[in-house]
């Protein structure tokens, strides 16, 4: 009896630890969210979604007691005091269930000017297209929420419409600014030019118009810059190219025309730069040849014209992806891009690229995807039934009148290239499959450990019971 009744303590004890631990990381008080910013998170959040009594369902202090998406620190001078940090708004899934804005009724509230201490706003599909109609513009205010704000986050709130407001120039603290997904219209601020500390911007998939600012190039902290599916126009700035940390430049989906910037010749550590499906012209880029990173590049859809520069590929060896479809390419296919050992995607299609394959394609040994459909290529196809047999579908080459087979092809291989053999011509039906394979994510149910204590506190305690 003894033994069970100090089992049954101890037990007892290590379950309240755990929810001790669960609930919250000290043994001491919580620090209190000081009253008038308890009032103004309750008015964000009815705004938000008056749908919901925020005061009732979250009685007591905000920060101990609040919903998901609410985060609070410590003040720094006075350990009894606490600041909201960071709202976030908008249920992103079960991991992540900020506070729900309502589908017919959200709307931002200017008390969020309450909270001094706001580090990081986010917004989530919170002002959607049910919601009034598409009436919804950004505040000016926004951009009083003061230096100490790092991160303004707004995603696919489709029903967003109107200017990106120049006041948001004044947040100077920034560090992530992200407006991707609405309908915002009108320029790129030049006052955006002000955010020395920003590191990344997103304003994709809008509607913005106009030139991008000269300011944009004197961002010296910027990673990410990413202005796509806008309807952005003028010449690229030659300024960007004074952007030295950027890994990311994404100006695809614009109607930007003339050249692309000589300057961009000093975007040394870029990874990524995707300019497709915009107006550019001015031959391929040369300069690519000085961003030794680079590993994915995307031009395709813009009248560049020109030829394929020979010298430049071995200095791209990092390479994975590069994209010039439709980009009024003509000669021929330099042999040196045999060199991009990296090399997994190529589209070159729907160009008018002469002459015949280099053999040295056959032995780019990470290609997974070539198209290089629709051009008029000639000659003999180097490739061996085993690269055809390995790439499948994912190799293209239709609509090259002048191309044929060589002898140690099969025919069943020919009749997927969709042209016959040298001598004979037999035409197979076209190849349409360009499936992509997406990765499933499984979710891990989470155990908590406290739920484990829980079940053998009650198997005690049905055990200690039996001894009566
Ligand atoms: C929308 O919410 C506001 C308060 O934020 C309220 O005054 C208004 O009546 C609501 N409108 C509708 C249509 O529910
Ligand atoms: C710290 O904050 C609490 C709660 O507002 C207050 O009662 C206390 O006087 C403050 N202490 C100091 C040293 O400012
Ligand atoms: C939104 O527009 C639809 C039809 O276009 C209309 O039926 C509805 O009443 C409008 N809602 C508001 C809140 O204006
Ligand atoms: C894009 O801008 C042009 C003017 O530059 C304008 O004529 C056109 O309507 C705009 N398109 C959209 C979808 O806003
Ligand atoms: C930025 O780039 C522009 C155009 O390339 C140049 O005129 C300017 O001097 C550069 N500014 C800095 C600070 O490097
Ligand atoms: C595309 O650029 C050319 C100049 O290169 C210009 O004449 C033409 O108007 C531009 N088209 C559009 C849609 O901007």
């Amino acid at each position: 009896m003894a033994q069970c009744r100090a089992f049954m303590l101890l037990m007892l004890v290590l379950y309240a630890q755990a929810q001790a631990q669960v609930s919250d990381d000290y043994y001491y008080p919580d620090p209190a969210l000081d009253t008038k910013e308890q009032e103004a998170v309750y008015s964000v959040l009815e705004a938000a979604n008056p749908e919901v009594d925020w005061r009732s369902a979250y009685p007591s202090d905000l920060c101990s007691a609040g919903p998901h998406g609410v985060a609070c620190d410590p003040d720094s001078a006075n350990s009894s005091l606490a600041h909201v940090t960071k709202l976030s708004l908008g249920w992103v899934s079960d991991y992540s269930n900020n506070p729900p804005c309502s589908a017919t009724n959200a709307s931002f509230s200017p008390s969020i000017l309450n909270l001094p201490f706001l580090n990081s706003l986010f917004f989530y599909r919170c002002f959607v297209a049910e919601s009034r109609n598409g009436t919804f513009t950004l505040p000016p205010y926004l951009g009083s929420l003061g230096p100490q704000l790092e991160e303004l986050v707004l995603h696919e709130n489709t029903a967003i419409s109107g200017a990106v407001p120049q006041e948001l120039g004044a947040l100077v603290g920034l560090r992530r600014l992200v407006i991707s997904g609405s309908l915002l219209a009108g320029p790129v601020p030049f006052e955006l030019g002000n955010l020395a500390r920003i590191e990344k911007i997103d304003l994709s998939n809008n509607e913005l118009s106009g030139c991008v600012p000269d300011s944009i190039g004197g961002l010296g902290a910027l990673v990410v810059l990413d202005l796509s599916r806008n309807n952005l126009s003028c010449t690229i700035p030659s300024s960007l190219g004074n952007l030295s940390k950027l890994s990311k430049l994404d100006l695809s989906e614009n109607v930007f025309s003339g050249e692309i910037p000589a300057a961009f010749a000093r975007l040394i550590i870029l990874e990524m730069l995707d300019l497709s499906r915009n107006n550019l012209s001015g031959g391929f880029p040369s300069i690519i040849s000085k961003m030794r990173h680079l590993r994915d590049l995307q031009l395709s859809e813009n009248p560049l014209g020109g030829s394929l520069p020979d010298e430049i590929w071995r200095h791209l060896v990092g390479l994975v992806s590069l994209g010039a479809s439709r980009t009024d390419l003509v000669g021929e296919i330099p042999s040196s891009m045999g060199e991009l050992h990296g090399l997994a995607h190529l589209a070159l299609d729907h160009n008018a690229l002469t002459g015949s394959i280099p053999f040295e394609l056959s032995r780019l040994e990470s290609i997974q995807h070539m198209d290089l459909s629709s051009n008029r290529l000639t000659g003999v196809v180097p490739f061996s039934a085993d690269f055809v047999g390995r790439l499948g579908p994912k190799l293209r080459l239709e609509g090259n009148a002048g191309l044929c087979c060589g002898s140690e092809m099969t025919p069943s291989f020919a009749m997927r290239l969709d042209f016959g053999g040298c001598s004979a011509a037999s035409m197979g039906q076209s190849l349409i499959d360009r499936g992509s394979i997406h990765g499933s994510h499984g979710s891990r149910p989470l155990v908590k450990s406290s739920l484990l204590l829980f079940g053998a506190l009650l198997f005690v305690l049905v055990w200690c019971l039996n001894w009566f």
